[in-house]
């Protein structure tokens, strides 16, 4: 089996379908919001969400709006991820950056923009009992909060990650609660509840810590034309990641430790699971 893309169609194609407002005033605000989130991207976030619906034998479709979501709040990320305060690149997804092709003003709102209708598609558009939607929310936005991505990009940018273990929370934090919530949310949307969504969080938690030392790792071997985006940036940002602290080598042997053990732990996820070892095996091998 290989990655699957037709899930990836699928939020391709609703995505595409999003409009922001129609009003005139709005542009180019929109205009950039749009330019972000349907300029490339893997789509890895949306396609975990729905392949763990898949895994319980619910239909992917119905968690369109949930998967949108998280990958509009992903863009939303990678906006401010690349300003000149933070990471200060100009290519993402293969284009310039936002507040490249923007001004930086407007990067700023479109990433919160993003952020805030993320919550309203899934308030409007998502069809589940409330207990669910809320579960939904509080998950997403822990995920992102200071227990998640925000905490993760403050303790990068703040410099003081370089032990081994602030190394591994910080990476837990920025990439891997997001990759976790959207296994997570997949679960709740499908129905499972009690200790299966356990078996899912320890799955989802090896997950995302997996991306984030791949990341790291293709930042050093990585080719730009096929990444996207500058490779060597994090060397010219003196960040502590994988392969500064470990070495190449070492971080490549984590790796493959990492992805080990997600593969472990999704076996003691109940469901029917294919698709789900198809997406670890395709972020252990991924070239960009
Ligand atoms: C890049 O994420 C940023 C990180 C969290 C490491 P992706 O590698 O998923 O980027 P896209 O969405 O495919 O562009
Ligand atoms: C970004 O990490 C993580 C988030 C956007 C939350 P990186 O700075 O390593 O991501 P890239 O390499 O620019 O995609
Ligand atoms: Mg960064
Ligand atoms: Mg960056
Ligand atoms: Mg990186």
């Amino acid at each position: 089996m290989t990655y699957p893309d037709d899930l990836v169609e699928l939020v391709e194609s609703y995505l595409g379908r999003i409009r922001f407002g129609e009003d005139s005033d709005v542009s180019p605000l929109t205009e950039a919001m749009q330019y972000s989130l349907l300029g490339g991207g893997k789509r890895i976030r949306p396609v975990l969400l729905m392949a763990t619906m898949r895994a319980y034998g619910a239909s992917p479709e119905t968690a369109l709006p949930t998967a949108a979501a998280l990958e509009m709040i992903h863009t939303y990320s990678l906006i401010h991820d690349d300003l000149p305060a933070f990471d200060n690149d100009i290519l993402r997804r293969g284009q310039p950056t936002c507040h490249v092709k923007y001004g930086e003003s407007i990067a700023i709102l479109a990433g919160d923009a993003l952020f805030a209708e993320a919550f309203r598609l899934i308030c409007e558009r998502q069809e589940a009992v409330p207990a669910v939607i809320l579960a939904v929310m509080r998950e997403i936005s822990e995920a992102t909060g200071v227990r998640g991505m925000v905490g993760g990009q403050y303790l990068d940018v703040s410099g003081n990650t370089t032990s081994e273990a602030q190394l591994g929370l910080m990476h837990r934090l920025k990439t891997g609660r997001l990759i976790a919530a959207c296994v997570y949310c997949g679960g709740l949307l499908a129905g499972v509840g009690g200790a299966e969504l356990d078996n899912l969080t320890g799955f989802a938690a090896e997950l995302g810590l997996l991306f984030q030392i791949k990341d790291d790792i293709l930042d050093v071997i990585g080719d730009t034309a096929v990444l996207g985006k500058q490779a060597g940036a994090d060397a010219r940002l003196k960040r502590s990641t994988y392969a500064s602290i470990y070495g190449l080598e070492k971080a490549q042997e984590l790796a493959r430790r990492s992805m080990l053990l997600a593969l472990e732990a999704l076996a003691r996820v109940k469901g029917s699971t294919e698709t789900l070892a198809v997406v670890t095996n395709y972020i252990y091998e991924r070239q960009r």
